[in-house]
């Protein structure tokens, strides 16, 4: 599988990648350059520059996953992607501390009017009146955003004696009075704080969040900081602000257009800029690298992604459990939909014991991939099973129990199609998945590539003849196992084999004597 590196990333995370698949590295490509080049790839990584357009994704005929080295996913088209099955997925800590630190230097740097200082020292001038600054000591700081990044930038300023307003609607006010601030409105902050930065995602809700009616009733001389996204303050609004005196200063680190060449605040004394800086530290571009590059490799190897934009986030230590549960979920959805066949109208998918204390969201996206697999194809991923699922008007009921049913945890898949049933159900046993129940049978069996699974009569001289028509058919049988309720009544027989049976195989087998049904799994 090949991988395109389409913006500059640390060689730390490159280095990951090689050790596994084929790396190209072509940075600063034109969009019909991008387009050109990316039907040759399984996977993108991108950091902001490069602009994933549906046209891209569209034309990413092999794509499998798209990287961003970094947080924001405003420059790739998350639904174009999603809609074609593709992954997404970012590396939300790795930047955190240097964009939370960048912040507090910009606002530093505006206070004492460092950039503008260096400038005129520089240019061989000796002005020491010109650049009086002012303390943060005992200043407000109103936060728009209290997430990863607001928070670390609300910490850091409460160490220099700053009082904290913050303004953001997910956020409780438990979490807010641990971290010591004041939750209130934008319009509250806009009118109290003596500076004011904003750390939310650019979006519907974002855009032009800090505009003309807020600089309107701004108090006066406060100081505006954007290390976030450009556009959430709006550009004009604040160089008009900052030209008539009620903003004293702006630090602003990313813009509209960038580079910021037109942009109104280019010009002003006032406003320090920088060229998007806020995660150009040499630890932060390792971190997301490494992010980036570890979570590509496991999702071309067809694990898990602890970061995906378009699929349910997984908690670290939820990872740690989880994990092993994937392949068994998929195993049983697959087991369950070879056994009841396609057109199923409703899927039940319950999970005990340990699991059922984490979110068990993407162990669903699991079970869905196994039961569409069989019928659609390689095609169908953790991405768009959920979608392909409501197409196809089939009812998903999720249940958890945290009380364990013999075993630590289990998941039990049941479809139900014209009002028959057919339930499967599974566990892990230390690292190995195991199929524990088939309908009402108990049984134990590790799931292989081939299976027979056959229900039959609980008599003698069945399963022999049975396994004598494969032996003939030079079909070696690796393992067996017979699961019955009562004896002499009906009983079910899975054969683990080593290679695939054909139809006439089968209907031999299903003509012995006694055997009532005999189906091939594939897994
Ligand atoms: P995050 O998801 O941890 O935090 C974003 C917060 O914004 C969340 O708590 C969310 O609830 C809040 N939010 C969403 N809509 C809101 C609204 N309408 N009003 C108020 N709050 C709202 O993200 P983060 O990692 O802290 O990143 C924050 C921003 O910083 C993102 O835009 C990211 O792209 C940007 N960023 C920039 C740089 C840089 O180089 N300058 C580096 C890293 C991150
Ligand atoms: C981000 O969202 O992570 C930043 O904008 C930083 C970057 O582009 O690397």
């Amino acid at each position: 599988m090949k991988i395109l590196v389409s913006d500059p990333i640390s060689d730390q995370g490159v280095e990951i990648l090689k050790k596994e698949f084929d790396v190209d590295i072509a940075t600063g490509l034109k969009p019909d350059e991008l387009i050109a080049k990316i039907g040759n790839y399984e996977a993108l990584i991108v950091r902001s520059e490069t602009q994933v357009t549906k046209d891209v994704i569209n034309a990413g005929k092999k794509l499998k996953i798209i990287g961003r080295a970094g947080v924001g996913v405003d420059n790739i088209d998350v639904n174009a992607a999603t809609e074609r099955g593709i992954i997404v997925i970012n590396a939300p800590e790795g930047n955190t501390i240097s964009a939370a630190e960048h912040t507090i230097a910009m606002m530093m740097a505006m206070s004492r009017n460092i950039p503008q200082a260096n400038a005129s020292l520089k240019g061989k001038k000796w002005d020491r009146k010109k650049f009086m600054g002012v303390e943060v000591r005992g200043k407000t700081l109103g936060v728009v955003g209290l997430g990863r990044i607001g928070a670390e930038v609300a910490k850091r300023a409460q160490g220099m004696e700053m009082n904290i307003l913050a303004y953001d609607p997910f956020i409780s006010p438990e979490r807010a009075n641990e971290l010591g601030v004041e939750l209130t409105t934008v319009i509250d902050i806009v009118k109290r704080a003596d500076y004011i930065t904003v750390h939310t995602p650019l979006t519907k809700e974002t855009k032009d969040l800090i505009s003309t009616k807020d600089f309107a009733v701004m108090k006066k001389g406060a100081r505006i900081i954007n290390c976030a996204r450009g556009g959430i303050i709006n550009e004009e609004a604040l160089a008009k602000a900052v030209k008539e005196g009620i903003v004293s200063g702006a630090a602003i680190d990313v813009f509209v257009t960038e580079p910021p060449f037109d942009s109104p605040l280019i010009e002003l004394d006032r406003v320090i800029m920088t060229p998007h800086l806020g995660a150009s530290t040499e630890e932060a571009q390792i971190n997301v690298a490494i992010s980036v590059a570890e979570q590509i490799v496991n999702s071309l190897k067809g694990l898990p992604v602890k970061n995906a934009i378009n699929m349910p986030y997984i908690k670290p230590d939820a990872m740690q459990v989880l994990e092993p549960y994937f392949p068994l979920a998929e195993k049983i959805g697959k087991l369950c939909m070879y056994l009841i066949g396609s057109n199923y109208e409703k899927v039940e998918i319950s999970y005990c014991g340990e699991i059922a204390e984490h979110n068990v969201a993407p162990l669903t996206l699991a079970v869905l991939k196994g039961l569409l697999e069989p019928v659609l194809g390689p095609g169908v991923n953790y991405v768009n099973a959920p979608i392909i699922a409501k197409e196809r008007k089939i009812k998903i009921i999720e249940s958890k129990s945290k009380t364990n049913q013999g075993y630590s945890s289990q998941i039990a898949v049941k479809l139900t199609k014209k009002g028959e049933e057919k339930i499967v159900s599974g566990t892990i046993v230390g690292k190995e998945s195991r199929i524990v129940q088939i309908d009402e049978y108990r049984i134990d069996v590790v799931p292989s590539k081939y299976m027979i699974v056959a229900r039959h009569k609980d008599h003698p001289n069945i399963i022999g003849p049975c396994c004598i028509i494969l032996g003939k058919n030079n079909i070696n049988i690796a393992g067996m196992q017979v699961g019955r309720i009562t004896a002499g009544g009906e009983a079910i027989m899975v054969l683990n084999i080593d290679s695939e049976v054909d139809e006439a195989i089968l209907d031999d087998i299903k003509a012995v004597s006694g055997i009532i049904d005999a189906k091939l799994v594939v897994l």
